[in-house]
């Protein structure tokens, strides 16, 4: 538990101190989103609310560990520019006590309403509330304490509220595991948020179809776009499958019908949303003007974690760009938000044969191609992007093993958008189809360059992307 005063000192002393060498970091994104300073990771509570995008994040301020997290706390008018908060959330009551977990934000009574999971450790085991705040507009919050404790028949890992409102309910979803270790989403309704009744099961490991799938379920959020129910979840436990799961954990969807009244949920199959080697607890709102947004954490907690260059200046890890999410054959297309594009500066386009593209010297860009069916993109020697006939590789050297590594999707490829940010890539397919979000760490040199390569005329405009 922390002591409100202690941790801001503590918290601004850093600030003082680590700023100047976060921001000159030579990985340092210039428009992604990361927390100014220690470790950011699942994006939390996004609300647009007023006109104003609020975004929370698991944050340990004093670190560049995963620990007591506190939330972030960010407000934007348009998703491109950020301004930040003190943390709304602190663990500081016995309830939370290692640490305020993820949730999200819903509004009642013209008031914003956090949701979170309060975090308890003890010798031998854990345990978790989910917990109530009401967020006030100078961005303080009043702890309105623990709504939900741990069912019967689940571990201590019950956690991650998202939550909806429907006619003339409000529901919540929740990542949980049962006692037989059985990753499962949970769920819960209240007419108050004050008092929830236990719905039961609504998807999970062995459930609805679904053999054997993980021994966790993390981050749920449940939304319905075009009359579908759709479901995203972080599995935890997936036996890799040819190109499938690559990563440590998998961050995907179901779409299927959820019935309010008998309660049940049918779904069809898990659908990873992005391929990439970073992408985990992504978290969608519906904003204003009725889009369904997404932004997930550009990270995972995986073994190469703890190797970032990024550490030893004070920072780790970014979001993905806010994305919109569209539900077109079957599939969750993602584009990057219609607002960034004002971030584009310095159009160029070049038509021609790859091989005689000068390389670019840029960091920080924006890439679309068009055209070809055989080519290949490097970013200096750290990344590569390889476009052959019916599939995509994207190739990383491995920070920590200094190994090439390949994540891949297969189909036919029209339309390449590509987003670069100092360290990390995202590449949109056919306007979102697929999407690869990777971190990369080239040299800290002046010669990093992107070399196009191949024999076929492709069709090349790019930006540098700037404030
Ligand atoms: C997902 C997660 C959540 C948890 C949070 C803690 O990355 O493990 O399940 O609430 O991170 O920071």
């Amino acid at each position: 538990m922390y002591k409100k005063e202690e941790l801001y000192q503590k918290l601004i002393t850093k600030l003082l101190n680590d700023s100047c060498t976060v921001e000159a970091d030579y990985y340092r994104p210039q428009w992604h989103i990361s927390a100014p300073i220690g470790l950011l990771n699942d994006p939390n509570g996004l609300i647009h609310h007023k006109g104003d995008y609020h975004l929370f994040y698991q944050w340990n301020p004093l670190s560049c560990r995963h620990g007591k997290k506190v939330w972030g706390h960010m407000t934007s008018k348009d998703l491109v520019s950020w301004k930040h908060y003190f943390p709304a959330l602190i663990p500081e009551e016995e309830y939370e006590s290692h640490g305020c977990y993820s949730g999200s934000a819903i509004v009642m009574n013209d008031q914003v309403q956090l949701f979170y999971t309060g975090n308890v450790k003890f010798e031998g085991g854990r345990t978790a509330y989910q917990c109530l705040a009401s967020l006030n507009d100078d961005g303080s919050v009043q702890k309105l304490g623990p709504v939900i404790s741990v069912p019967k028949g689940y571990t201590g890992h019950v956690r991650d509220p998202k939550i909806w409102l429907h006619e003339e309910y409000f529901y919540v979803v929740l990542g949980a595991q049962n006692i037989d270790k059985q990753g499962k989403v949970i769920w819960y309704r209240s007419n108050d948020l004050l008092n929830w009744q236990f719905l039961g099961e609504l998807a999970g490991s062995g459930l609805n179809g679904l053999d054997k799938f993980g021994y966790m379920w993390e981050c749920p959020d449940l939304f319905n776009l075009e009359g579908k129910d759709i479901l995203l979840f972080c599995p935890q436990g997936l036996e890799k499958e040819n190109g499938h799961f690559a990563n440590l954990f998998q961050a995907g969807y179901v779409i299927g019908a959820l019935n309010y009244h008998t309660k049940s949920y049918q779904h069809g199959v898990f659908q990873e949303l992005d391929l990439g080697f970073d992408f985990y607890a992504p978290q969608t709102m519906k904003d204003e003007y009725g889009r369904r947004i997404l932004i997930g954490w550009m990270g995972l907690p995986d073994e190469n974690e703890s190797y970032h260059p990024t550490i030893k200046n004070g920072w780790v890890h970014q979001m993905t760009c806010p994305r919109e999410l569209i539900l077109k054959n079957g599939k969750l297309y993602q584009q990057p938000v219609e607002e960034l594009k004002v971030l584009r500066k310095n159009k160029t386009t070049k038509i021609s044969v790859a091989n005689n593209i000068p390389s670019l010297k840029l960091r920080c860009a924006e890439m679309i191609i068009e055209g070809g069916v055989n080519y290949q993109i490097d970013l200096s020697d750290v990344v590569s992007i390889q476009v052959d006939n019916n599939e995509i590789t994207l190739k990383r050297k491995n920070w920590r093993t200094n190994l090439w590594e390949s994540r891949s999707w297969q189909g036919h490829i029209e339309l390449l958008q590509i987003l670069l940010d100092h360290s990390s890539i995202e590449l949109f397919i056919n306007n979102g189809e697929a999407v690869l979000s990777s971190r990369f760490f080239s040299l800290c040199d002046k010669s990093f360059n992107i070399i196009f390569k191949g024999g076929e005329v492709i069709h090349l405009t790019y930006w540098t992307l700037s404030y």
